[in-house]
């Protein structure tokens, strides 16, 4: 019944299913469909992220698998290194390394170690010659596993040195990967390897470890087409060499830079103006530019640049970061975090000079600066920004709330602020928000201080919705409020709110 379909459009819709189950099931309908789906499932096991453990420790049966992939000479010379391969037996059905396309590395490294603990579990935890022993055993399976895959894929079109960051799980692993980071470091000297990096889309380090070098030297030379990078810099050496990849990429879109706030990065300035063509967005995180010369010149055009993310960065203030200000002219989502960690004031000619030059082309603002929202930098937004669709402002005080809802943005849809103050009684703020609230605004987000919630009546919150649902046709509307433990609302509130049919939630701090 299902052979009708072609082939092609079989992968494609194959392609699209989300569920590793149901393309389990689909290996079982015929000959066909197992054909088109087995490279779609064995891209998964070194491609996907992994967000719990047992999930991870489970896929780590698919080194078997690799291993029945090898050819007699390596097998030979993991059985001499004390390898029992009788649960991977020679020759597998189908040619499983070939399938990987996306690589993320620590996939690699936690597949290891778990199945060198599965095969040599007597051996005493804690006796040194033992764990040198186990540790170069695992490392040559790891070498042996790269060589293998690098030999029959054509092609990576991602690698991935560490997963996401933000997640607990990775770093728990994140020793484990520093013991293999030489063997990454060498990964494109592997015959073959040059071909099959050529092709590269996205890459990704965040590995600190600097044995990886090599790595990046050999990237300089072979990849010059990467759509998205997302990287630290982590040493010296890594601040060296990354804004050289940077620097050769002919169609770089995404770009995306987390540095240290002592280490200076000079270099990766001129790095991020050599892609003004292509870059679309550019997101920079804890990026020293302290030593950008004071009077470089004129930049032209970033013309395809939409979207800047800059937080907790040092050194915009310099003349060379201005000039880099007014190249933005096609920004539609500017977001700035500046810390109280950060040793500078936050740079208000740079952020002002980026609403100066982009203008009605900004739709998304988002502006968290320490310690306040001064007056010039709301004027700019209010005079230059007409477009504006997201706003953003923590910290602001009253009459700059009121500014904004004097101020006729009239396609205004989402407006979050913070009143950056310990008590704050709201009652005067509703009521002169509610005579000129922006007809097109659907969404108010009030961000509280930590300590102490707001304090307003139900009557003024009844003022505000007269002023914004007229006729109590709140039925699009809905304000959502970030804060602390202890805010809480009266019946009161909560009838008025009832009755304008206002969509009311709140979220804990
Ligand atoms: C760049 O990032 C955006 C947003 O994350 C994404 O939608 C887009 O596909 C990326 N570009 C490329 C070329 O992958």
């Amino acid at each position: 019944m299902a052979t009708k379909i072609s082939t092609e459009i079989l992968i494609m819709i194959l392609n699209n299913v989300q569920s590793t189950q149901d393309l389990y099931s689909s290996l079982l309908v015929n000959r066909i469909w197992c054909k088109v789906t087995m490279p779609i499932l064995w891209e998964l096991p070194l491609g996907q992220e992994y967000r719990r453990v047992e999930k991870l420790r489970n896929k780590a049966l698919c080194i078997r698998t690799y291993i029945s992939c090898m050819d007699t000479q390596a097998r030979n010379l993991l059985i001499q290194n004390g390898f029992d391969l009788s649960s991977s037996p020679p020759q597998a059905t189908f040619d499983y390394p070939s399938f990987t396309h996306k690589l993320i590395i620590v996939n690699l490294v936690n597949f290891v170690s778990v199945y060198s603990s599965k095969i040599n579990p007597q051996q005493i935890i804690g006796s040194d010659q033992n764990n040198i022993k186990k540790n170069n055993e695992s490392r040559l399976l790891f070498s042996e596993i790269c060589r293998l895959i690098i030999n029959r894929c054509t092609f990576l079109d991602s690698f991935k040195m560490t997963g996401t960051i933000s997640n607990n799980f990775y770093e728990i692993y994140y020793k484990n990967l520093c013991n293999y980071s030489d063997l990454i470091g060498s990964i494109l000297k592997l015959p073959g390897a040059p071909e099959v990096f050529k092709k590269l889309e996205s890459f990704t380090s965040t590995i600190e470890n600097d044995d990886i070098c090599p790595l990046y030297e050999s990237l300089i030379s072979i990849c010059d087409n990467i759509l998205n990078m997302d990287l630290s810099l982590n040493s010296y050496s890594q601040v060296q060499l990354l804004p050289k990849l940077i620097s050769v990429q002919k169609r770089l879109e995404n770009l995306s830079i987390a540095g240290k706030s002592y280490l200076d990065c000079n270099s990766l300035f001129r790095a991020i103006i050599s892609q003004k063509e292509t870059l679309k967005s550019l997101r920079l995180y804890s990026v020293n530019l302290n030593r950008v010369e004071e009077n470089s010149s004129p930049i032209d055009q970033f013309i395809s640049l939409q979207e800047l993310y800059i937080v907790e960065c040092s050194g915009l203030h310099k003349s060379g970061c201005l000039f880099l200000a007014s190249s933005f002219t096609q920004l539609s989502s500017f977001h700035y975090f500046h810390s109280e960690d950060v040793a500078q004031k936050y740079p208000q000619e740079f952020i002002i000079k980026i609403i100066e030059t982009s203008n009605t082309n900004l739709r998304n603002i988002y502006l968290d600066l320490y310690p306040t929202i001064t007056f010039d930098t709301n004027w700019a937004i209010l005079n230059h920004c007409t477009k504006i669709t997201e706003l953003t402002l923590l910290n602001l005080r009253p009459e700059q709330v009121i500014a904004i809802f004097n101020n006729n943005f009239d396609e205004l849809r989402r407006f979050s602020f913070g009143c950056g103050i310990e008590m704050f009684h709201a009652d005067g703020l509703f009521c002169q928000m509610a005579e000129n609230v922006p007809e097109s605004l659907e969404t108010i987000e009030i961000i509280m201080g930590y300590e102490n919630p707001w304090i307003f009546s139900a009557s003024s919150l009844r003022k505000f919705f007269e002023g914004w649902c007229c006729e109590r046709g709140g039925g699009n509307k809905n304000i959502i409020v970030i804060g602390p433990r202890l805010f809480t609302l009266s019946d009161e509130h909560f009838k008025v709110i009832e009755e304008y049919g206002v969509q009311f939630d709140i979220e804990e701090l």
